[in-house]
């Protein structure tokens, strides 16, 4: 009998549930189901000899990024390195980070000014030109990989620009390109839409639908006008986006990170959020995945409250992604800093220790998008905060017009008649650096710092992934040239895009610097968090009460060790009057602390071991 290949093994394990999704979601689909077999098996037949070594391996420990040992940073290529050969010529310091999951934003071909920062590509095969070649890109996946640093890239799924062939195709009028995504003759359906359908852009980019003059046809467009929303009803869309991922994931690419994955299946009379079908398709792509590159992760951006978040998991016997972001707990821990209060973050903490082991989060600070004000308003509401003063209370404090706050932050689709505007700023601007700076006041700059520093402390404390922003390492402000680019100025996203500052990069190895400050205690806590089983993901986490507003106290176990992290969110001395017996060492500080009455400085952080448990 013939043997089975590695490759009919893979398939066979999914060949039944595969199907089965595929012919419920696309009825008759039989035809393409055929067609995206022969698709899958070509990009495995095409998958270089490395990197199906590199599957091989991770099949065997398909825990391989679950580990303490994980930190990730994110970048714009350009802004970082100029472009894919400019940022393999600085993997030394991306290496120097402790960094070994680097995301690179969006670099597929896309039109100037009307990008989106890349989210609106106009040819998924091609790297956008003055950023390199797709054999730049898989030539720095290979130098990566030799590092032992995976990469992550945006598969932006969702829609595709104006500019991409089929939708020039579909707006000359060519039937089979208008199916692609939804044209109307009149606005009939897309009045239906609207009447559902929440808003993602409410000033910069009004409604769901745009009018495209020329052609006379409405389109749908839920982001800018010239993203054009894909329509996964018609299973060629399917198949030729999963050909268009996998050829990313053969150049190299390790984790895909699913762009706006909760819109990608519309329904009218729906918010055409989150529905079921979004999932099938999901649970599809990650055994397509496990067929062709079992190698390769999938990162759902999922920017939702927890419960919608959370079943992009999947089961356990039916998995989708493998990893989300935790942004509920960014934007609380933004809340925490304005309000000194961490009731709310302590409460999140305890719904995400909660959570099963097995689900894995990226924790961040920053992005490259926005902070949305996405709280649990029903829990603030018993401190009388209330959603729409509140936010209007957050966006005030980062603009720094609330008194006592140091924040320099600009606000990002302001929408007055929701009173729903996000925000906007680098991490050090947002903590005060950039206040500080420009009026030299050195006492207000070691503040910041120290601000920073806890808030990163924070954040790799948590279980997961911790994902540095580019630039926060060595605390970049705000950059406000985009103001003078017209092609940008509506944006304020691209405020906290900045061209990465090497000048002030260097001054990371200058005692004495702010940089120095920032980035040295960085490290030197990602060090102690690789060096310590207890910040596995596998860690039992708590929370405890301290019964002073201001101080978070986290509890983390693991086989003998017992850590205690305490996070002062205020700038004056507190007191965490926690009754945790024994002696600890701080391992930022190396001194001996008792588990009782712990005083803090102003934004301190504290990681207190016990062995003897
Ligand atoms: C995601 C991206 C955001 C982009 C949007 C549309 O939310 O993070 O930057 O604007 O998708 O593609």
């Amino acid at each position: 009998m013939k043997q089975e290949t590695e490759y009919e093994r893979r398939l066979n394990r999914h060949y039944d549930e595969l199907k089965w999704l595929y012919c419920e979601l696309y009825e008759n689909g039989m035809s393409f189901f055929e067609d995206l077999c022969g698709k899958m098996q070509k990009k495995y037949k095409y998958r270089k000899k490395e990197l199906k070594e590199l599957d091989r391996k991770r099949e065997k420990n398909p825990e391989w990024y679950k580990g303490n040992d994980m930190v990730g940073m994110m970048m714009y290529t350009g802004a970082f390195a100029g472009n894919l050969k400019g940022v393999e010529s600085r993997l030394d310091y991306i290496e120097e980070c402790g960094v070994n999951y680097l995301h690179l934003m969006p670099l597929l071909t896309s039109p100037k000014g009307k990008s989106d920062g890349g989210y609106a590509v106009a040819d998924f095969t091609e790297v956008q030109p003055e950023l390199g070649t797709m054999r730049d890109l898989s030539h720095l996946t290979g130098a990566c990989h030799e590092k032992g640093i995976s990469v992550c890239l945006d598969f932006v799924m969702n829609h595709t620009s104006e500019d991409h062939e089929w939708a020039r195709r579909a707006r000359a009028g060519e039937a089979e390109y208008e199916q692609r995504y939804f044209m109307y003759h009149d606005d009939t359906i897309p009045r239906e839409f609207e009447k559902t359908c929440p808003q993602v852009f409410p000033t910069t980019a009004p409604g769901n639908f745009t009018w495209l003059e020329d052609c006379r046809k409405h389109v749908m467009t839920t982001f800018y006008p010239y993203q054009w929303d894909l329509n996964y009803a018609n299973p060629v869309v399917f198949n030729e986006m999963t050909d268009f991922m996998l050829n990313l994931t053969n150049q190299g690419i390790d984790v895909i990170r699913l762009d706006a994955v909760p819109y990608i299946w519309k329904e009218l009379g729906t918010t055409c959020r989150n529905l079921p079908q979004v999932h099938t398709i999901v649970r599809m792509m990650r055994m397509i995945c496990e067929i062709v590159c079992p190698g390769v992760l999938l990162l759902g951006e999922v920017v939702m409250e927890p419960e919608k978040v959370v079943p992009y998991f999947g089961t356990v016997e039916k998995p989708e992604c493998h990893m989300l972001y935790n942004v509920t707990t960014m934007a609380s821990t933004w809340h925490t800093m304005a309000t000194k209060n961490v009731a709310l973050l302590k409460h999140q903490m305890d719904i995400v220790s909660g959570l099963p082991k097995e689900y894995l989060f990226l924790n961040y600070l920053r992005c490259h998008d926005d902070i949305g004000w996405g709280l649990d308003y029903d829990f603030l509401k018993q401190f009388d905060m209330e959603e729409v003063p509140h936010k209007k209370f957050l966006n005030d404090y980062f603009q720094g017009y609330y008194p006592g706050s140091n924040s320099r932050g600009e606000l990002y689709n302001d929408d007055p008649k929701l009173g729903d505007a996000r925000l906007c700023g680098t991490t050090a601007s947002l903590c005060g650096i950039e206040k500080a700076l420009a009026e030299q006041n050195s006492g207000l700059l070691a503040q910041s710092v120290e601000a920073v520093r806890m808030l990163h402390g924070y954040m790799l404390t948590q279980s997961g992934i911790p994902v540095i922003y580019s630039g926060d390492e060595i605390g970049q402000c705000n950059d406000y040239s985009y103001k003078e680019d017209e092609e940008k100025a509506a944006d304020s996203r691209y405020l906290h895009r900045g061209k990465f500052r090497w000048d002030l990069a260097e001054k990371r190895t200058e005692k004495g610097s702010y940089q120095y400050d920032i980035y040295q205690s960085i490290l030197s806590m990602e060090k102690i968090r690789k060096e310590y089983p207890v910040f596995l993901n596998k860690a039992d986490v708590w929370t405890v009460e301290t019964y002073d507003p201001a101080v978070l106290c986290l509890i983390r176990v693991y086989g003998d060790e017992k850590l205690i992290a305490l996070f002062n969110f205020s700038n004056e001395e507190k007191t965490a009057w926690i009754q945790e017996e024994g002696m600890y060492t701080d391992l930022l500080t190396g001194s001996e602390r008792e588990g009782t009455n712990v005083v803090m400085k102003p934004y301190d952080i504290l990681w207190l071991m016990n062995h003897k448990l």
